[in-house]
């Protein structure tokens, strides 16, 4: 199944004419558990469910404009190349929906998370881009559809969707209607994530493709569906008991997992720097004297960790440049 055919499905048939302008603002989120491997590259269906939390008002805000001639790009207050790569991501998105062929977009992009921050801005990009999408062209589409159709640009986008905890649902369907993002009811207001940023030098390889590098060649891959399977109930459990420690442990060892099947790729994915490292022991020595916190990590070198708000003093104390987001303050 085509990208395009998903569209058709879910588009209404008659097409309001576009809006002047739309703006729409979508978080950044971090999984809890990790979506990492595909059953359909087109589509980005994932072989198993993921779990995230989004950064509340951390994220990228998105405005749409009809534009004549051609799309431009502006990302924090600069105008991009049309080769650079988020531009032709973008481009590519785009073209799925344009009302027609010579309909162009006029995009202006700003991340709300500092780019130092070291998050990827992709899943909050394509949210927020999607949102404003819905509002220009009158689709009037629920966020579950919409999810569906963030889904097409980043597969961890349909999750930046919604706020708190989000669940995305892996589907079976070749069509991947059954597979969208979820918010769960559950908040935890002490819940504290802390960005630590290690380096924001290039990555050795984009997370598309070590995710297809992992899969196609890792002996470690086989059992990684059965651990997220059984690590997105065992996070569920202690999102609904507020148990912290049983929350802070699953999330910890699914990032580890994760990394070990990229470190059993061949070649090798190690996102790892030396900082990386330190600053692990960094966490478990900091656990060790009794401040209770975790971390988790994505396609990068940089931590994010878990804790609680009554942690703040010591977990400053430990990393003095962390900058400290609280998922549920609104
Ligand atoms: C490690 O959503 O960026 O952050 O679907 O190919 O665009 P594509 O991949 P992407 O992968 C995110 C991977 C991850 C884990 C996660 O967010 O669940």
């Amino acid at each position: 199944m085509t990208k395009s055919e998903v569209i058709t499905k879910l588009l209404p048939k008659r097409r309001a004419w576009p809006q002047a302008a739309a703006t729409a603002f979508a978080p950044a989120n971090i999984a809890l558990c990790k979506y990492w491997g595909k059953r359909d590259a087109e589509l980005n269906l994932p072989t198993a469910a993921s779990l995230s939390i989004s950064l509340g008002r951390l994220g990228s805000e998105v405005t749409l404009a009809p534009r004549a001639g051609h799309d431009r790009f502006t990302l924090n207050g600069k105008l991009l190349a049309p080769e650079s790569s988020f531009a032709r991501r973008a481009a590519a998105f785009l073209d799925l929906f344009r009302p027609a062929r010579e309909f162009c977009f006029e995009v202006t992009a700003t991340n709300t998370i500092p780019t130092a921050a070291g998050l990827a801005s992709s899943a909050s990009g394509f949210a927020a881009l999607t949102l404003a999408l819905n509002e220009l062209l009158g689709w009037r589409l629920e966020r579950r559809q919409l999810s569906i159709l963030a889904r097409l640009g980043s597969g961890s986008a349909c999750r930046s969707l919604f706020e708190g905890f989000v669940e995305w649902h892996a589907g079976e369907k070749a069509n991947g209607m059954d597979s969208f993002a979820e918010p769960l009811a559950a908040r935890w207001p002490d819940l504290r994530v802390g960005l630590v940023v290690l380096s924001d030098k290039e990555k050795p390889i984009g997370s598309r493709d070590a995710m297809a590098q992992t899969r196609d060649t890792s002996p470690l891959y086989a059992v990684w569906p059965e651990t997220v399977t059984r690590d997105l109930v065992a996070l569920k459990e202690a999102i609904r008991r507020r148990d912290f420690t049983r929350f802070g442990e699953v999330a910890e060892g699914n990032a580890l997992a994760m990394h070990a099947t990229m470190l059993a790729a061949r070649p090798s994915i190690l996102y790892c720097l030396p900082e990386t490292i330190e600053a692990i022991h960094s966490v478990h020595a900091l656990r060790a004297e009794g401040c209770e916190v975790y971390f988790t990590m994505d396609a990068g070198p940089n931590l994010k960790l878990l804790f609680r708000k009554p942690d703040l003093r010591s977990i400053v104390k430990g990393f003095p440049e962390v900058r400290v987001v609280s998922p549920f303050a609104t």
